[in-house]
């Protein structure tokens, strides 16, 4: 949604910044910014951490971290111009005096810019800590101006939909509605921001876009990843929580959405609510039917050997944690009338893949019926990643002297159109300096989503699945995955 818009001196204060996503994403993303000359004028980081740690030691701490994460490659004459940016503070979350403390930097900043700068916060931290850090920020006044002061919070936002009301009700103690940027990375993947255009900005798939003509709608975010470092968060969060309450629901508002009147936040964030609000509750003894949960055993993940989730670090040898889940959703709209969504996700998966595919009805009847030709009904086909493309495939006469028609594919591929392609993060904090919310996630939008998952994750969680583990790394995920789309006579594709 970025554009190019005068952005005010602004201090960025990333709380949680010597953590895996400061290191991974952040910085790399305000870099990318910096040396493309989206980053304001006057602007500082302000690095927040516990340890006693040197500005000298953090900073290049970050430039090795870059040199490993940064989208484009690090120079040393750009590097020294960001680095003069960055500022490390040693401060403790639950301290009231480290908040006087921060006061007084934020002033300093202030005095160089020549006026009140904005101000960004970023709470790169657990779940947990927003409702400390936010009475903090209200207690010491740092969030003054809600002009001028935007909070960026990280997912999972709440664990439920009761926590999800609280949390909001408490941010909204300090922060008005306008100034809170709950970040969905998915929504800054370009492949996802481009839905919007194909759908919007053509005419001819618009008129198709309907139960009459889309018999399903397919949604797959697959990983090779396991849970890596992050045992500890992931026995807390499982995949139902991590990804499908957040990238999956907001990537399936995408498709489903209808037709926004404007660009303006409200008005998108209103037309995703409105999907999130019609998508059919599943009722407590209906979960088994509509969702099926797995976790991952021993395998082989791209030719090398994988662990078993129960024995990553931080992992227990008995855990219920999922990490992978599908479910078929229903929207109750006229658009989308008994068109099953099947959305899925799981970690350790055969490839690192994300797309989603639109299968469109057969043909009623055929032309070529005579000729017992086997014709494939259309499908379209949106990769999000590692490929980024839109693929269409539909059928067409092989090149010969007699009529036999096969499947084909036309493609538009983003990658080979646009190669400096950015990374999610940089469009997200961008849009924030900017101060557009229409990628970041409203308190109702949250709140909704949590309500659509909220029996399976009632009933998933009173019960122990005896049959975990149940795929094997390096699979599709376990057989009832296979199962709930063959039911209906469809299959994964
Ligand atoms: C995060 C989840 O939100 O998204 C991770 O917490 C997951 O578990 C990640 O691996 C996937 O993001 P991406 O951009 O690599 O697809």
């Amino acid at each position: 949604m970025s554009d190019n818009k005068i952005l005010q001196p602004t201090t960025i204060i990333i709380f949680g910044s010597t953590g895996d996503l400061a290191k991974r994403k952040l910085f790399p993303a305000f870099y990318n910014l910096y040396i493309s000359g989206r980053m304001p004028k006057g602007f500082n980081i302000l690095a927040l951490g516990r340890a006693d740690n040197s500005d000298e030691y953090f900073k290049n701490y970050i430039k090795e971290n870059l040199e490993q994460f940064s989208r484009k490659k690090i120079s040393s004459e750009d590097w020294a111009g960001f680095q003069a940016h960055i500022t490390y503070f040693q401060h403790q979350l639950d301290e009231e005096n480290s908040y006087k403390d921060l006061y007084e930097k934020l002033e300093k900043f202030d005095k160089v810019y020549g006026k009140r700068g904005n101000r960004l916060f970023y709470l790169s931290i657990g779940p947990n800590f927003v409702s400390t850090i936010s009475n903090h920020i209200k207690n010491a006044s740092l969030a003054s101006d809600p002009e001028k002061d935007r909070i960026i919070i990280e997912k999972p936002f709440g664990h439920d939909k009761e926590s999800a009301i609280e949390l909001n009700n408490l941010l909204a103690e300090t922060f008005e509605e306008e100034q809170i940027y709950r970040i969905d990375h998915y929504l800054g993947k370009e492949t996802v921001q481009n839905i919007l255009a194909f759908r919007f900005g053509n005419s001819i798939f618009e008129p198709l876009w309907d139960c009459k003509h889309i018999e399903s709608v397919q949604i797959t975010v697959a990983e090779e990843v396991g849970v890596e470092t992050r045992g500890s968060f992931y026995e807390e969060t499982g995949a139902l929580r991590d990804m499908i309450q957040n990238h999956l629901l907001q990537i399936l508002c995408m498709v489903a959405m209808e037709p926004p009147a404007s660009l303006e936040s409200g008005e998108i964030r209103d037309r995703k609510v409105d999907v999130l609000k019609s998508i059919r509750r599943i009722s407590s003894d209906k979960v088994d039917h509509y969702a099926v949960r797995g976790q991952y055993g021993k395998g082989t993940v791209n030719g090398a050997k994988a662990k078993g989730y129960r024995q990553e670090e931080g992992i227990a040898p008995d855990s219920n944690t999922e990490t992978f889940v599908a479910v078929k959703f229903y929207l109750d709209n006229d658009r989308w009338q008994d068109v099953p969504f099947y959305v899925r996700t799981g970690k350790k998966m055969k490839e690192k893949h994300s797309y989603i595919t639109i299968q469109f009805k057969p043909l009623p009847t055929s032309t070529f019926s005579e000729t017992s030709q086997q014709l494939s009904a259309n499908r379209l086909i949106i990769n999000i990643q590692p490929l980024m493309d839109i693929r269409l495939q539909f059928m067409a006469k092989q090149p010969g002297l007699s009529l036999v028609l096969k499947p084909v594919e036309m493609i538009f591929d983003n990658f080979a159109c646009q190669e400096d392609t950015p990374e999610a993060y940089e469009t997200l904090l961008l849009d924030a300096l900017m101060g557009d919310l229409t990628l970041f996630m409203r308190s109702d939008q949250v709140e909704e989503a949590w309500d659509v998952v909220k029996t399976i994750q009632d009933t998933w969680e009173g019960r122990k699945d005896s049959s975990f583990p149940d795929y094997e790394a390096g699979s599709w995920g376990p057989e009832e995955s296979f199962a709930l789309v063959e039911r209906q006579g469809h299959s994964w594709v």
